[in-house]
């Protein structure tokens, strides 16, 4: 089977290279020369654990290519995947389809035989039939089936979801492409992938389903770690007790700040718009979203109690700024919210990330970037552990500012409170 990922970003990339790796030949376009070049001599544009390696290998024993002749790359390959992006839309909450749209016209005039024309792109109930009928103008229904296959990679964990997904999902009607695209996914159904056929539409709700469920999750235990907090409750007993029935299941239930990245922020909101369109109320996502956007307000609140309100020249440490451990992904992050405001009130901020400077941060007052831990906490006077990030885990504070102490509070519970505070650190964390 020949393969052709329309995107190389995050899903694409990831994406065609694990098909690569999987013994299909595959090529990765984009209309960015400079990215296809770059990739071509195996620099990757993402950060990604294990994938500079994958694209390397695959690219030397000629699977993978990269190119950015849409045209011939479509005509070229059988089945066609759209991976490009489908952002939130300048005021509005709904996606910008834009660039898929405009991918589709391309597809439409550039088909010489059976295409299978693929969303991997995560995108609202009804695009499919959108697509369709772009494609449909000007080609036979016989010679093209549009099916939905959404991804569910975690950024910093992409290729492990990639080869052992808990399921895949093909939302397609067409017998025909539904053999094919079984067949293409069999190496991973064979170590135990479940196999989800449906409808095109309930493949594409599938997607924000399920991102807007996760984030529910998130926001619940969240919710029940500020009870946890007022209660002496340890809201780790509370996660392990709730997981182990299996019809909630353990997994996302680990409490900590706002959840952020590229995804549940940017699908929770389309998804009220999509269901906004069909005259349906999505209450408990909106409640989601709001118990997320004011989260971050109430860790800062938490922060100016620790510090006694005196925040006015304060030397706080932020470790880790990104949205989550093993990316380099600054969208959405929950440190774009606090460390602004920290600042506005007088506070000296200095971050360490292991993925180094952010420009975000640029042009907010007193702001600086520190490129060891030693040197981020050492005239501390709070030290915020805001990523969980391996790094930080076996840190030992004591040894590391000999003499010093702080105030640490481990967003992210990632300490064991007894073992810190033998240190002789004062310190906090979330419900517990
Ligand atoms: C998410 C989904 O998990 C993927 O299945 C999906 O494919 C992807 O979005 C997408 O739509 O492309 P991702 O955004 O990369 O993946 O990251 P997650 O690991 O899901 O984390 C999202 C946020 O939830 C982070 O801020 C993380 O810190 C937070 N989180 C996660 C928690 O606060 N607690 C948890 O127990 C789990």
């Amino acid at each position: 089977m020949k393969l052709c990922m329309i995107g190389t970003g995050y899903v694409g990339l990831v994406s065609g290279v694990c098909f690569s790796d999987l013994g299909n030949d595959v090529i990765c376009v984009d209309k960015d020369a400079d990215k296809i070049k770059q990739l071509k001599k195996g620099n990757i544009p993402i950060y990604e654990p294990g994938l500079a390696e994958l694209v390397i290998k695959n690219y030397k024993n000629k699977r993978l290519n990269f190119s950015t002749d849409l045209k011939k790359s479509i005509k070229d390959s059988d089945i066609i995947f759209i991976c490009v992006g489908t952002p939130t839309k300048k005021n509005s909450s709904s996606a910008d389809l834009s660039q898929v749209y405009s991918v589709s016209k391309e597809i439409s005039s550039s088909i010489n035989k059976f295409k299978i024309i693929i969303t991997k792109s995560t995108v609202p109930v009804t695009t499919g039939d959108e697509i369709e009928k772009i494609i449909s103008k000007k080609n036979n229904k016989k010679k093209f089936s549009v099916v939905s296959n959404p991804e569910f990679l975690r950024e910093g964990e992409a290729i492990r979801d990639f080869i052992f997904p808990d399921r895949i999902v093909i939302g397609s009607n067409d017998k025909k492409s539904n053999r094919i695209l079984k067949n293409l996914y069999n190496p991973l159904i064979s170590k135990g992938a479940q196999y989800v056929n449906t409808s095109r539409r309930a493949a594409e709700l599938i997607k924000y389903a399920s991102n807007s469920f996760l984030a529910t999750k998130i926001t619940f235990i969240n919710e029940i770690a500020n009870l946890c907090e007022k209660t002496g409750i340890n809201i780790e007993d509370i996660s392990i007790g709730m997981g182990l029935d299996k019809r909630i299941g353990s997994r996302f239930l680990r409490a900590g700040p706002a959840y952020g990245g590229s995804c549940f922020p940017k699908d929770t909101k389309a998804i009220i718009s999509t269901a906004e369109k069909f005259k349906t109320n999505l209450s408990v996502i909106k409640s989601v979203i709001k118990s997320n956007q004011n989260r971050s307000n109430l860790l800062l609140n938490k922060v100016y109690e620790i510090l006694n309100k005196k925040i006015k020249n304060k030397r706080i440490t932020f470790l880790g700024v990104t949205f989550k451990a093993n990316t380099d992904d600054m969208r959405d992050s929950s440190s774009l919210k606090m460390i602004p405001a920290l600042s506005k009130k007088g506070a000296i901020i200095k971050y360490f990330d292991p993925t180094g400077y952010k420009k975000e941060f640029k042009k907010i007052k007193n702001v600086f970037y520190e490129n060891t831990i030693r040197k981020s906490v050492e005239s501390s006077d709070l030290v915020i552990v805001h990523t969980e990030w391996n790094d930080f885990k076996s840190i030992n504070f004591k040894n590391l500012v000999k003499g010093k102490k702080f105030i640490i509070y481990d967003m992210r519970n990632i300490y064991s409170p007894t073992k810190i505070k033998a240190q002789g650190f004062k310190y906090f964390c979330i419900g517990r």
